[in-house]
């Protein structure tokens, strides 16, 4: 039995039919999902499932590589030598991670060049947190603690995401976002139980402006999530967006207690009943007014990343060339 098409214009019918082998390949694909397997580059896949694969897939990467801009910032203000070496060894990290991501998209079929113009165009989108600016030093702290903290809960289900690439670039990207949020961690520890009074104001200054934005990384409400029903149903969202906030809140609150910070929510309050904790409402005006576009630094963003790829053209022209001229010489020697 084959889908048959409603009134439509001839073209659309052809679109809209699909054959017995079509509908074959869709149930074999879904019977593999429901079986748990994991879904290989070479292997058929709906393209559907493709395009929001590379959808996903090439935003994340592009929220490492923004991502390394508000803490690049810092780098040559790091309090002290080591602080210097830990943060330049976290950009360097996430730099990597982007690069196992536009990796992983590759294999969808698109390309570094068809991402990145998506980027610089403003067409794709990457984290909404990505867009605030670090105005302290404290920030870097927070940074990693609440940043790499959501980033890791939210990673950590992708390790089972059925698309295979994906899931293994997420393994070691996991591995070092742990280092990443512990460092933030131990160093407002430093700054809460050894700093001044100053300094231990900068770190609560620093809570409120990353707190919530922080809460919007996972996406918004399932309810007002288009794309989450499709993605769990396929394995590649193991967790809904609501849930993983709730987990990131749930274990974040014990942290802040610990480091003797307030956490911007009058609501939060544990709920006996529910074994969770309960909190505000989040801004969603405000969440989708930055992946709109218009938050603090969403335009100088995107100003530094289209400047670091036009900066960057000699040296891929350089490569190229120097590519053509190896493949030259091989085939004169052949
Ligand atoms: N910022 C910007 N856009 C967001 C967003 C956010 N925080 N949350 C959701 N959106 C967008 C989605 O991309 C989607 O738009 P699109 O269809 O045009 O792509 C729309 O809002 C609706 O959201 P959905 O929940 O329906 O979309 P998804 O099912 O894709 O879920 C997601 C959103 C949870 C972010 C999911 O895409 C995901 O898990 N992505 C992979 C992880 C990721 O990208 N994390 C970003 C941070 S990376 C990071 O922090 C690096 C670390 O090293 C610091």
């Amino acid at each position: 039995m084959y889908t048959q098409a409603m009134s439509v214009g001839p073209q659309d019918a052809a679109a809209k039919v699909k054959s017995p082998e079509d509908v074959a390949r869709e149930a074999a694909f879904e019977a593999r999902i429901d079986a748990g397997d994991f879904i290989e580059a070479k292997d058929w896949m709906p393209e559907h499932y493709r395009k929001t694969l590379v959808r996903q897939i090439s935003q994340h990467a592009h929220s490492e590589i923004v991502g390394m801009l508000p803490e690049g910032n810092w780098i040559s203000r790091a309090p002290t030598l080591k602080r210097k070496a830990i943060l330049l060894a976290k950009v360097q990290d996430e730099g990597g991670h982007g690069l196992y991501l536009y990796s992983a998209a590759e294999t969808l079929g698109t390309s570094r060049d068809q991402m990145l113009d998506a980027l610089h165009s403003g067409k794709a989108k990457y984290s909404s947190i990505f867009n605030y600016p670090t105005t302290s030093w404290a920030d870097i702290g927070v940074v990693g603690w609440l940043v790499d903290g959501a980033a890791i809960m939210n990673q950590v289900p992708l390790c089972r995401c059925s698309y295979a690439p994906y899931a293994r670039a997420m393994i070691r990207v996991c591995r070092e976002e742990s280092f990443h949020q512990r460092q933030g961690y131990e160093s407002l520890l430093v700054m809460m139980r050894e700093g001044n009074a100053a300094q231990k104001s900068m770190v609560q200054d620093a809570v409120n402006r990353w707190w919530w934005p922080s809460l919007m990384m996972f996406g918004p409400a399932d309810k007002d999530s288009p794309n989450s029903e499709q993605s769990i149903r396929w394995g590649i969202k193991r967790i809904t967006n609501d849930q993983l906030r709730q987990k990131f809140v749930d274990a974040t609150v014990p942290q802040a207690e610990l480091l003797g910070i307030t956490l911007p929510d009058p609501d939060l309050k544990w709920n006996e009943a529910r074994g969770e904790y309960d909190f505000g409402a989040i801004d969603w005006a405000e969440f989708w007014r930055v992946v709109g576009g218009d938050g603090p630094c969403n335009r100088e963003r995107l100003a530094a990343r289209v400047k670091a790829w036009d900066d960057g053209a000699w040296v891929r022209e350089a490569a190229l060339a120097h590519a053509r001229k190896q493949t030259i010489k091989k085939e004169q020697a052949a």
